[in-house]
């Protein structure tokens, strides 16, 4: 039997404040998306704001659905119309934010399994990582460069576009 370890590495800040101007304004892109956030049923708003290479910013937010299983995370929404708008620009960084009335939240709202798996293929689509910010309105504020370091054991099987 061998033992193995894995290292993931990701930074945290006390606040906002503490990031580039350009970060911060990304995280503030976040926030507004959470307006459009349509999410009834869980009253737990997530919005995302992802900056490209262009300088573009697309927006996501959680769209739920009365069907439950029918609704989106945010951060598929955000780069699934990346992938169908701007699917030359490459993703920068991508900004995840979170809000809800029902309870108070004190750390960084961390990607669902599913939206890091979408979040590597993009990453592997243009050949390059982006930086992921998990921005607690409330809280300290988690920097990941590249989804490797939340998601570890992704599934990526290259025979699978071969043949
Ligand atoms: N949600 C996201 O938008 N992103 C995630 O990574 C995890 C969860 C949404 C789905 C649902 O609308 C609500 O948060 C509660 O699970």
């Amino acid at each position: 039997m061998i033992k193995k370890e894995i290292n993931i590495a990701f930074e945290e800040y006390k606040s906002i404040v503490e990031l580039s101007s350009d970060e911060q304004d990304l995280c503030k892109e976040a926030v507004k998306a959470l307006d459009n956030s349509h999410s009834p049923y869980s009253n737990f708003k997530v919005g995302v704001a992802i900056k490209l290479a262009s300088g573009k910013v697309v927006y996501g937010s959680n769209q739920e659905n009365v069907a439950y299983p029918s609704g989106l995370c945010a951060e598929r929404v955000a780069l699934f119309a990346i992938g169908a708008n701007y699917p030359d620009d490459e993703i920068k960084s991508i900004a995840i934010t979170a809000k809800t009335d029902l309870f108070e939240i004190t750390q960084p709202v961390t990607p669902c399994g599913s939206c890091l798996q979408v979040m590597a293929e993009y990453e592997k689509r243009q050949e390059n990582t982006f930086d992921i910010l998990l921005y607690c309105i409330n809280g300290p504020i988690w920097k990941a460069k590249g989804v490797n370091n939340f998601l570890p054991f992704l599934f990526f099987e290259d025979r699978l576009n071969k043949g």
